[in-house]
């Protein structure tokens, strides 16, 4: 009997999995046809489970309330509860209510559920898709395996201000890698089969703009221009949406003054009009109530009806449409077919999911106790991770050490912390222990050397330890002595220092941007000694590290790298891995040069001479510390000349460029090759130059390939203030090289 129950559900699965369009909405209108309007705006209204909040409590809180809520079909998803028995529960009580619709279920999976990945802004430093998409395929196995259907995740927020915690989500500053990254992400959730167990769906968030907050503070306004929304912010949000992003998130600034949660002109005439999209979006949590506080709705009731006209279409945690869309809908400032509209895309989305063939489709014990933080997903973390470490600096081939070595001094307050590679949004790998730098340094050597251990400081100035506090930084010093003494018995000193978990992320804003405390002072102590000093930096983003760059060694970033760092980065240190990883954000020099990119204008009056009347500063360069795409391997990569096949492209042709890449070093690599382009002349001023394809290569020791890339109109098109394309003839630099600022020029015409 049992056989024949399973057979007869494979047949229903493979029957009901793939509806079409036109089926899924005959069936979504059928049940419409059948839904009270509370239920209706029940499949708007979005609960956050209430003991596990990731923003602040509702003033009108509904406690326990929400459970009698979901029973009577008044909520439409769910978000913060985790694992199959939570879920089922839940989902219990939903196919109590009247029409049994079924709640989806979403929560931040960032890097990984319970196996934690490198934080996003180290994904994205690979410069490596597969390895990017792969992680989010592990992430969709794990969270779908604890029942999970949905994820807020990618953020594809450009940005440019590394003082902003929320770099540490995407930290990406060019729109064409943004662009790549948010593909390669939406592909890893989402799969092919959105209906698939294996596969949960995506969300594009915040749209938009929010990267970009007025002096990197976080919640602040946004003051772009039509110009850099166009062709820097929105770019990802197009891509994402091109792959099929099933979902989208307000963001909670303001752009030209209105709020982005219930924009007309950026949902409605962008994101559904232009773009023709029809996912589903929510708010962030509370942004649709927070139109209070901007200042641009008189109540809650406002608020919902701004949110309703901007085509937000759930609402996460501010209860406005719970409380008060009704009453809109009867006093006719709302019509109903406005909502039946909203609850079409929910509904069809909760088709889509597979959610009405089975709404315990993703509810299995089994599958949750093997998949997560299994072995093979472990392993494909640490795998990934030695792809996102940046080398910034290697003197005199410093690295990789010798497995031989008779002593290593690992000293800094990182070297055995378990929790900070974990990063913030680590989801419910969040108390899982990352394995240490220590016991990876462990694991690699052998009893021949010895590993001395100090730990010098320890770290503050994260937000639990606040700027007003009286923090006295001598008694921070009181390692710094037993530190330098171990150091001197050491060959070698490897200094793991950097920002602590919560120093970036969501709220985690910072004014200054250095090594935190006194680890710079203690590094500085370690350098009278005269040995070689390796510096391991694990960050959140971007820091301003001058003196360490003036004297340490050797600088290996790691970012805040999952639950396997110290596996990876003794790896990488002791030359089983080979660095490939490359800045998407320039390191800036100081504070004062934020924000900074390299696809700038080239203005005016560009500073490339020593002159008074030209744009720069009167205190200091305005290059940066290191470029983006800047890193290096352990490998030497020669590059050739570029070679076009014709110097002329007619506007519906190809131009191809090709060029050599020879490792010159005595070791296997991968380089990522760059390719730029400037438009000389164009109506609009175009950046001196700007990412239009890449590719990540590698090549065998003395080895040389033959890199080809393909150049057509796409990557010379820009948009105009109408947002209208344009493409305009004349003269073009092709630039490529091993990062933004070395780089080889041709020129074509376009004609
Ligand atoms: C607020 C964050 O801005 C957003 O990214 C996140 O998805 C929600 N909180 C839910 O946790």
């Amino acid at each position: 009997m049992k056989k024949i129950v399973s057979v007869l559900l494979i047949v229903c699965g493979v029957l009901t999995a793939g509806y079409s369009d036109a089926e899924i909405e005959k069936k979504v209108t059928d049940l419409l046809n059948q839904m009270t309007l509370d239920e209706k705006i029940g499949q708007m209204n979005q609960y956050s489970n209430s003991w596990d909040l990731t923003g602040p409590k509702p003033d009108n809180d509904r406690n326990e309330a929400r459970y009698e809520d979901i029973e009577k079909g008044l909520v439409g998803s769910m978000l913060n509860v985790n694992y199959v028995k939570n879920i089922k529960a839940a989902q219990e009580l939903a196919l109590k209510s009247r029409l049994k619709i079924p709640l989806m279920f979403g929560v931040d999976v960032i890097h990984g559920y319970k196996t934690i990945f490198p934080i996003p802004i180290g994904l994205s430093s690979s410069w490596d898709m597969t390895a990017i998409e792969k992680a989010e395929r592990i992430a969709a196995r794990e969270a779908s395996a604890a029942g999970l259907n949905w994820t807020f995740s990618p953020m594809v927020d450009i940005s440019r201000d590394p003082r902003w915690g929320r770099v540490m989500e995407a930290g990406v500053e060019d729109p064409y890698l943004g662009a790549q990254i948010a593909k390669a992400k939406v592909r890893g959730y989402q799969g092919h089969d959105l209906s698939d167990h294996y596969t949960i769906a995506a969300c594009m968030k915040h749209f938009a703009a929010y990267g970009a907050p007025n002096a990197g503070r976080e919640y602040h306004s946004v003051d772009v221009s039509l110009n850099s929304l166009y062709n820097v912010y929105l770019p990802p949000f197009k891509a994402a949406v091109e792959a099929g992003a099933s979902t989208a998130m307000n963001a909670f600034n303001t752009l030209n003054g209105v709020p982005a949660t219930g924009n007309q002109f950026l949902v409605n005439q962008i994101l559904r009009s232009k773009w023709g999209w029809k996912g589903v979006i929510v708010s962030d949590w509370g942004s649709i109530g927070e139109l209070r506080a901007h200042g641009t709705a008189k109540d809650l009731k406002h608020c919902a009806e701004i949110g309703i006209n901007g085509n937000t279409d759930i609402d996460m945690e501010s209860l406005a449409y719970h409380n008060h869309l009704k009453e809109l809908v009867e006093e006719g400032v709302v019509r109903e077919n406005q909502v039946d509209e909203i609850v079409k895309r929910i509904l069809t989305l909760k088709y889509k999911l597979g959610l009405f063939d089975d709404p315990f489709r993703y509810l299995d014990e089994k599958r949750q106790t093997t998949e997560l933080l299994s072995e093979e997903n472990r392993r494909a973390s640490r795998e990934i991770a030695k792809k996102t470490f940046v080398l910034l600096k290697n003197n005199n081939n410093l690295l990789p050490l010798s497995k031989n070595i008779g002593s290593i001094a690992l000293i800094g307050p990182l070297v055995k912390d378990e929790n900070v590679s974990i990063g913030n949004w680590a989801c419910q790998g969040g108390h899982e222990k990352a394995v240490p730098v220590f016991d990876g340094f462990q694991r690699v050597l052998s009893e021949k050397t010895e590993l001395l251990y100090a730990m010098g400081c320890d770290i503050y100035g994260d937000r639990r330890k606040r700027y007003d506090m009286e923090i006295d930084s001598e008694k921070f010093k009181a390692g710094f002595a037993e530190a330098v003494d171990l150091a001197q018995k050491a060959e070698v000193i490897v200094a793991v220092v950097g920002e602590t978990r919560m120093m970036s992320g969501e709220a985690s804003s910072r004014l200054e941007i250095d090594l935190p405390g006194v680890q710079n002072e203690l590094l500085m102590e370690l350098k009278k000694i005269g040995k070689p000093l390796v510096v391991i930096l694990m960050s959140g983003r971007p820091l301003t590290i001058p003196w360490i760059a003036e004297n340490a060694d050797a600088i290996l970033v790691t970012w805040h790298a999952g639950i396997e760092a110290g596996n990876a980065i003794a790896e990488t240190v002791f030359g089983d891995a080979n660095p490939s990883g490359k800045l998407t954000m320039t390191f800036p020099r100081c504070v004062g040069q934020i924000p900074i990119y390299y696809n700038q204008l080239n203005t005016g009056r560009p500073k490339n001479r020593d002159y008074v009347w030209l744009s720069g500063y009167i205190d200091g360069p305005n290059s940066p510390l290191y470029p983006f795409g800047y890193g290096l391997s352990y490998s030497t990569f020669e590059y050739g000349d570029p070679i076009l096949d014709k110097s002329e492209m007619g506007f519906d042709e190809t131009l191809t460029v090709t060029i050599a890449v020879t490792n010159t070093g005595k070791r296997d690599g991968e380089e990522v090759v760059q390719l730029y382009i400037h438009d000389q002349v164009s109506s609009i001023a175009r950046p001196v130059k700007e990412l239009k394809d890449f590719q990540k290569v590698f090549i065998r020791a003395g080895e040389t390939k033959i890199v080809k890339f393909e150049i057509t109109r796409e990557k010379l098109i820009y948009y105009d203030e109408n947002y209208e394309e344009l493409l305009e003839p004349g003269d073009f630099e092709v630039m490529i090289g091993t990062n933004s600022d070395e780089v080889k020029t041709k020129t074509f015409t376009l004609k």
